[in-house]
């Protein structure tokens, strides 16, 4: 449908608290640290950033952003191991595009991030689930379907999961890097929510591996620690991967993703914007959780769910609920949530809902999860 006025893509209906939405919150969007940023680089009279970019990525861009992932995950990142995207979805696309064809196998989480499956769809590949629980992917399930199928890869998103928040342990990451170089298939680590824990440390990113194990390939994004609306992205691996990756047809004739862009965030990484900006988040975030989970006491006592411990979600079961009926009824009421059975490749998952803390203010996020158990009520 064609709308000529319409600026963002989700937009909850007037007097709604959609409780789904998985986007940042408009007022946590960080325009004052861009204007610095954008006023930086316009003094600087550089014009190379408008011209066609470099197919990896701004040079300069990639050295920033390597020097700030070294700090957050105490480990060293090379440049040269960072190839620039348009978002973590870009990144998916165009590594289907180069190293997949239709009707090929890939593994994914049950659940998993519903819109990933979408575009593992558009390139007609075959998606198959493995089921988790609450330390992540189950390994016994994916050695039974290793022994039948040679997946091209495994889409995980192992920390902080979109859509149950669980985080994939060491072990278990170790053990599945085991797998992957034994059976030669990709580990395509999708790790947005890498740089947003609130109490707990984490276990080591795949991105960590990504440099030295050619199956392992980590794909991050700024849509969640600076703003969806930069569209920029990174993908790091293997110098065999990049080097795919920067010949291909799309940016031999476009040049690199994003140029300009990159550049304005270059500037804000390299001021301290980028850390301040996460910090702040990470402590709006944080705050956020607690009232989600005291209104969800409160006001839903006999949901299920683990309390996340970073990201963006509540992963909630309600047994014997039939959630799209019950999404039904929430019109009424004027809440909204993602019901479970779209994170499932298999339409499984109907007693759960995904909700998410980071689009609403506390007291917002309060009446939307007493809405949600007004309407389960009834
Ligand atoms: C797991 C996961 N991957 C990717 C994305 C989209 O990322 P991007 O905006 O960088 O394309 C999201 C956004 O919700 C997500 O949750």
């Amino acid at each position: 449908m064609i709308n000529e006025f319409i600026i963002t893509q989700t937009n909850p209906k007037t007097g709604f608290i959609d409780l789904g939405m998985g986007n940042p919150d408009l007022r946590l969007l960080p325009l004052d640290a861009l204007r610095q940023s954008a006023e930086a680089y316009f003094a600087s009279g550089d014009t190379r950033p408008l011209q066609y970019g470099a197919e990896q990525g701004d040079g300069y861009f990639r050295a920033a952003l390597a020097d700030c992932l070294s700090q957050a995950y105490r480990n060293s990142v090379n440049p040269k191991h960072l190839f620039v995207t348009s978002g973590a979805s870009s990144a998916l696309d165009l590594l289907c595009a180069l190293y997949t064809h239709p009707g090929e196998v890939i593994f994914v989480e049950e659940p998993t991030y519903f819109l990933a499956l979408r575009i593992f769809n558009d390139h007609g590949l075959k998606i198959i689930p493995i089921s988790m629980d609450e330390h992540g992917l189950c390994l016994e399930e994916l050695d039974e379907l290793l022994a039948q199928y040679r997946p091209k890869f495994l889409y995980t998103i192992p920390t902080f999961q979109n859509p149950s928040g669980r985080t994939l342990t060491q072990a278990r990451r170790e053990e599945l890097i085991a797998r992957a170089r034994r059976d030669n298939f990709f580990i395509v680590a999708d790790e947005v929510y890498q740089l947003l824990p609130y109490s707990r440390t984490l276990p080591v990113p795949f991105a960590a591996f990504a440099q030295d194990v050619e199956q392992v390939i980590s794909v991050n994004s700024f849509s969640k620690i600076l703003a969806p609306g930069l569209r920029l992205g990174w993908i790091q691996a293997h110098e065999h991967i990049i080097e795919r990756l920067a010949g291909s047809g799309f940016l031999d004739s476009g040049g690199g993703m994003n140029p300009f862009t990159s550049a304005l965030v270059r500037e804000l990484i390299e001021s301290g914007g980028l850390e301040a900006n996460i910090a702040h988040l990470r402590r709006e975030y944080a705050r956020r959780l607690k009232v989600m989970d005291a209104a969800l006491r409160l006001h839903l006592p006999g949901a299920e769910y683990a309390i996340p411990q970073g990201g963006f979600f509540f992963w909630i079961h309600l047994p014997g609920v039939d959630t799209e009926k019950l999404r039904e009824n929430a019109k009424q009421y004027k809440v909204d949530f993602r019901q479970g059975e779209l994170f499932s490749s298999r339409r499984a998952m109907r007693e759960y809902i995904r909700l998410s803390f980071a689009y609403y203010a506390p007291e917002e996020i309060e009446e939307g999860v007493k809405r949600l158990g007004a309407c389960l009520r009834c």
